[in-house]
């Protein structure tokens, strides 16, 4: 069982970072969540993935049993309030969580002018009403417990602004002031928020909803400075670090992690990348 080595966004930590902790990783069965699931099981937190499909848990849960390692599902819409409030008061009956993790999101591309109420409200239901529910209920119990952190996944788009995404940017955004003010108002509890912005990488609900052609995907791997996509494995790597003892005194913090995407172009052509990609 041990002698399987260890996911590779686990592989720059000691295997006993997350010892005696829980997490909660909502979206953690797919992508991005994924793959902060299974480091975080690594290194030794037990985890509890939440999402609207049960499906989506399953090759976790396969991976977990083959391991050894504390996974658990759990079906959840962090639109629904109710809904996130009967779980965390049912989790704090058992030790409550010390990791929470705000990773569900829906996207899809949409001019402004087309986006009808009901896909605005889908999309800020998830990102931000959702977010916020998580935080909010789950960290009433981190209050009472005197410590906690939790980690929102945003992305650059926050603060730059991206055509054809207003309902995402515009959550994220949301998301962002949202994790730099409770960092300020519950650190007297013992509680840390911070943010990762990742630049695109492959996932299924990504790829499907923002890149489903192979030239549109080209194209915008054409703008990043480093020439390729991230990896959800790198993202996630990012994500266990912030979350790690390393960063014990980083708090309401956004770490971008996008290959130099979100930066400026420069007026001038200051020439064509030379040499492969760093990876
Ligand atoms: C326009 C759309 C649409 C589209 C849905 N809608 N897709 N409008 N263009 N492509 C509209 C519907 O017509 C409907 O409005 C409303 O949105 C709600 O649709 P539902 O299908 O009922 O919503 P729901 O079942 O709640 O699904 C939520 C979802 C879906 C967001 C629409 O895509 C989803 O579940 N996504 C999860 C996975 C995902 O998106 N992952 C990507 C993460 S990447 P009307 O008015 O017709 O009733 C990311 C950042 C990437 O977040 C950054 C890259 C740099
Ligand atoms: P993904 O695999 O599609 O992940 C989205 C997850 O959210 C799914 O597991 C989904 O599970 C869950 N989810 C959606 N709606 C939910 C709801 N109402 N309640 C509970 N869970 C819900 O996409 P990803 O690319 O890995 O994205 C992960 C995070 O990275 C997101 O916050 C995204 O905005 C961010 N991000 C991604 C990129 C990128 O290029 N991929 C770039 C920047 C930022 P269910 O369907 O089972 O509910």
């Amino acid at each position: 069982m041990n002698a399987l080595p260890a996911p590779p966004a686990a592989r720059w930590l000691p295997p006993d970072t997350f010892a005696g902790q829980t997490a909660l990783v909502t979206g953690g069965g797919t992508g991005l969540g994924l793959e902060i699931s299974r480091g975080l099981a690594a290194l030794g937190a037990r985890v509890i993935v939440a999402s609207r499909s049960a499906e989506h848990h399953a090759q976790l849960l396969a991976e977990a049993a083959e391991r050894g390692w504390r996974v658990e599902s759990r079906t959840l819409d962090v639109r629904e309030a109710e809904a996130v409030e009967k779980l965390a008061l049912e989790l704090d009956e058992h030790g409550g969580i010390d990791i929470l993790v705000n990773n569900a999101a829906g996207n899809f591309v949409c001019p402004a002018e087309r986006l009808s109420a009901r896909a605005w409200r889908s999309v800020l239901g998830i990102v931000l009403d959702g977010t916020f529910y998580c935080t909010r209920y789950f960290g009433r119990g981190m209050i009472t417990r005197g410590r906690g952190q939790v980690l929102n996944i945003v992305a650059t788009y926050a603060w730059t602004g991206m055509a054809g995404v207003v309902h995402s940017s515009s959550a994220k955004a949301g998301v962002l002031a949202m994790t730099r003010t409770l960092a300020v108002e519950w650190a007297r509890h013992g509680i840390r928020l911070n943010a990762i912005a990742p630049g695109p990488f492959q996932s299924e609900g990504a790829a499907n909803n923002l890149w489903p052609e192979a030239d549109r995907k080209r194209r915008i791997e054409e703008q990043i400075p480093l020439g390729r996509f991230g990896s959800a494995e790198e993202m996630a790597a990012h994500a266990l670090y912030l979350l790690s003892p390393s960063c014990a005194y980083v708090n309401g913090e956004c770490l971008v992690v996008d290959g130099g995407l979100s930066l400026g172009r420069g007026m001038w052509d200051s020439g064509e990348r030379r040499g492969g990609s760093t990876s």
